[in-house]
């Protein structure tokens, strides 16, 4: 059972509004840092963990912020299966110990980065085909990378088109969010799922006979339950495609914004590395990641009863100014290391080292080398949309 938490000594934030954090989320985030690093928010019935330390904290306590919950349960209706994500150790480990071989430095090297660099050149062919009238780095770009590089990391089939995978991933995103019910999400997500289930019903006994280095191989490889092999495939499509293609798109929007900042990445004195990492910490594309108390806690001064829904505010940790000097400002120099914008812990993302070669070792460099005059278009405007998952859904460019 969810437990409303008792009001005792917890701070409450009744003004914290999520329509606004849909338009910009940081003001509302640093109000909330103010309060305290945990702040009730009842318009998302939600415990709020606001500061760095305290997000630090939870992400290495799973035994009390679990990833487990019998309530929440949108995730599991939208891909059919608990996967990893929702599960703690060690049952959690066994399945991320299967797909870590295929996301480590060396598989990325040799197997992965030539593929990467392949799909960006011939993206970007389609991108300046496009022209500098029409073109949208968002989707033109952006979205297309994404998706191909997901469809090679999941070993899926030329049959299918960076649509599908596209369309799948958001049907999952949004069946994950369905908190209300909806039925026309339920539909589109189900659809989707099948799409999926047939692909895997034919690539399954092909990948048992033969093995790739695939993420889907290696899931096979271990011995998971057939369902368990699944539920990871599809957590891996929801999770692997909107955040990649966020970073891209939001990459290029913070660099023309700071052209200084670019001219230093283009004239090879500063690195493409610490770029994304910058940017990652400073527009964080997964702004929360919820847990669920599993047992009764004093967490930094407040009383947490078990049942009690919490949601982990990365983005609000990664604009917390006792970790970070000048938290606001972006600034590839920095060392934004110790951000949480992948997480920390036993749910480190699993793709953060795919999506940092793909993107700044491939994407944006040669995006800049093809197109140095890229700059955001001054008619066509750029829209953000969305807190808990953020990022530019239209990034109108031109050269
Ligand atoms: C810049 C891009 C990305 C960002 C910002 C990001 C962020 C995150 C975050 C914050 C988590 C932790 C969620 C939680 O603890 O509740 C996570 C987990 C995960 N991510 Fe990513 N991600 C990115 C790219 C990718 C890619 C490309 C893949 C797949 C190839 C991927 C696969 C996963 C998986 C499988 C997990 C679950 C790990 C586990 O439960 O142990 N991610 N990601």
């Amino acid at each position: 059972m969810t437990t409303t938490p008792s009001r005792t000594n917890l701070p409450v934030a009744q003004w914290f509004d999520p329509q606004e954090a849909m338009v910009d989320p940081y003001p509302q985030y640093e109000r909330l840092r103010e309060v305290g690093p945990v702040v009730y928010a009842p318009a998302v019935a939600r415990v709020l963990v606001t500061t760095h330390e305290a997000v630090k904290e939870a992400e290495h306590h799973p035994e009390i912020f679990s990833s487990y919950s019998e309530t929440n349960l949108t995730m599991m209706r939208a891909i059919g299966a608990r996967p990893m994500l929702r599960k703690d150790d060690p049952e959690h480990a066994t399945e991320r110990q299967a797909i870590n071989p295929t996301l480590r430095p060396r598989a990325i090297k040799n197997l992965w980065s030539p593929k990467f660099k392949e799909t960006v050149e011939k993206w970007l062919d389609y991108l300046i085909e496009k022209g500098p009238a029409d073109a949208d780095i968002n989707v033109d770009f952006a979205a297309p990378v994404a998706s191909q590089n997901l469809i090679d990391l999941l070993g899926f089939p030329e049959s299918v088109g960076v649509e599908d995978m596209s369309r799948w991933s958001i049907d999952f995103i949004a069946g994950t969010g369905n908190l209300l019910d909806d039925q026309e999400i339920w539909r589109r997500c189900d659809q989707s799922r099948e799409e999926v289930d047939e692909i895997l019903d034919d690539l399954l006994p092909r990948l048992r006979k033969q093995p790739d280095g695939s993420i889907t191989s290696h899931l096979l490889e271990v011995g998971l339950p057939e369902e368990s092999v699944r539920a990871n495939a599809k957590l891996t499509i929801s999770g692997g495609m909107n955040e990649p293609q966020h970073m891209i798109s939001n990459m290029v929007w913070a660099l023309s914004k700071h052209p200084q900042q670019r001219d230093l990445l283009l004239d090879g004195s500063a690195q493409w590395n610490h770029a994304f990492e910058e940017t990652v910490r400073w527009q964080s594309p997964i702004g929360m990641i919820p847990r669920e108390v599993a047992a009764d806690t004093e967490f930094f001064g407040v009383h947490l009863e078990q049942g009690t829904n919490v949601g982990l505010l990365l983005a609000s940790a990664n604009r917390d100014s006792q970790a970070f000097v000048d938290p606001d400002t972006y600034d590839i120099r920095r060392a934004a290391g110790g951000h949480l914008g992948f997480g920390s812990g036993v749910h480190l993302c699993a793709g953060k080292l795919a999506a940092k070669n793909a993107i700044a070792e491939h994407a944006l460099p040669r995006l800049y080398e093809r197109l140095p005059n890229l700059e955001l278009d001054p008619v066509r405007q750029p829209k953000w949309h969305g807190w808990v998952f953020r990022g530019l859904t239209t990034l109108p460019v031109t050269w």
